[in-house]
């Protein structure tokens, strides 16, 4: 039997669109489709002009419609969505503005959207990695925590509030920014982590100058104008020590857990306690504590500890929470951070890497709350 056109499009509707994660078929963007002989032409919309991720969009394709016996070769025309067009994809992703039900709720900050994750019935568990002073390795905690919880099966996000040393978009490799979809922002992804950051609307050479009400008001446009599509895990890297963002997340949402990230010196330990002792102020719950360098293993095997020890155990014995694990100091874990190329997702087997995998799974199998949000359970 030859080849229908239909018969493409089924072949077609398994294959996602890189950044939304749905069906092209399902989204309206498989426009036209004809056979001829052993040859398909298909017509892809895409949803801006000059997508980034058009050449990936080519390759699902012609895979999805080669591998149906009788088609040997794909000849693909792209053209891109008209506003109305994006408009309905907008509402279907992510409710309608005029709806103002519970469950299609209006969709844009400016249109008063509800912030997704403080729904109690939210799937998503929100991470906030916090410490008292900065370097001691919050981004490259929340960077190789991320990547690991990716790695064990969860979608993951990830919000880079630290709006004065934003640098997780530089440790993931991410180098583009978000795609603006009809206002709604999709956030750009790497080794399975969707990244916002307020690197992407800052130039990276220019002081950032935020005040109180504007980061506030930035935060928020974060949580409710991206396409963050319910993810398991949403991971923040605050900035360090306290302030405005912590009060403003901890009102937008109250149910974060949060980890404090410090070294293994006495000093830097009493630093890393008024992260904590801040986010109990406002009514948050501190999780467990990372102790990061906490050792390096030299080539003879021995573990020096270079910062001293026990300042993790002791912050997290004084908080009453656990010590969630120990990160050692790895010299790749810096250079990678660097590049672009997390060491969990490069060196998986490393001592950094399975440090990491020890923590993505305490969080993910102890640490998980103990009362489960059940959209059916809701009263009202
Ligand atoms: N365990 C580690 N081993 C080696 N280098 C590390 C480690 N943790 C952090 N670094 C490096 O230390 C510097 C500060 O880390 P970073 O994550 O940027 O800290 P913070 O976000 O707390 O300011 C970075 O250059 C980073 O690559
Ligand atoms: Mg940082």
């Amino acid at each position: 039997m030859p080849v229908t056109d239909a018969d493409v499009i089924e072949a077609l509707r398994p294959v996602e669109d890189p950044e939304l994660h749905r069906s092209i078929v399902d989204l309206g963007m498989v426009k036209a489709v004809a056979v001829e002989g052993n040859r398909a032409s298909v017509l892809i919309a895409l949803t801006v002009p000059g997508c980034p991720l058009r050449n990936e969009i080519s390759r699902r394709v012609t895979d999805a419609a080669t591998r149906l016996d009788g088609i040997d070769g794909v000849d693909l025309e792209f053209t891109h969505m008209s506003e109305d067009e994006l408009s309905a994809l907008r509402t279907r992703l992510h409710g309608d503005p005029a709806s103002t039900a519970g469950s299609t709720p209006a969709h844009g900050h400016a249109e008063g959207r509800a912030i997704p994750f403080a729904d109690p019935a939210s799937r998503t568990r929100v991470l906030l990695i916090s410490s008292g002073k900065g370097g001691v390795g919050k981004s490259s905690v929340t960077t190789n925590l991320s990547v690991a919880l990716a790695r064990r099966g969860h979608s993951v996000a990830v919000i880079d509030a630290d709006v004065w040393g934003f640098s997780i978009p530089r440790m993931l490799g991410i180098d583009r920014p978000p795609v603006v979809l009809d206002q709604m922002l999709l956030p750009p992804e790497a080794y399975g982590v969707r990244c916002i950051s307020m690197g992407f609307f800052a130039a990276e050479d220019q002081p950032v100058i935020w005040r109180g009400p504007m980061l506030h008001k930035a935060l928020e446009q974060f949580l409710t104008d991206v396409y963050w599509d319910d993810p398991d895990f949403l991971v923040v890297d605050l900035p360090p020590g306290t302030g405005d963002i912590s009060i403003s997340l901890s009102g937008f949402l109250p149910r974060s857990e949060v980890y404090v990230v410090t070294t293994p010196q006495p000093a830097a330990q009493r630093v890393a306690q008024r992260a904590a002792f801040m986010a109990q102020k406002v009514n948050l719950e501190v999780k467990g504590v990372i102790e990061n360098m906490a050792w390096f293993t030299g080539d003879d095997g021995r573990r020096y500890e270079l910062f001293g020890a026990g300042g993790g155990r002791e912050l997290a014995d004084r908080l009453e929470v656990p010590l969630v694990g120990q990160i050692p100091l790895v010299p790749a874990l810096r250079e990678g951070a660097d590049t672009g190329h997390p060491i969990v997702a490069t060196e998986p087997d490393g001592e950094a890497a399975r440090a990491f995998g020890l923590i993505a799974g305490r969080i993910d199998d102890e640490l998980a709350p103990t009362r489960r949000f059940h959209p059916e359970l809701k009263l009202i």
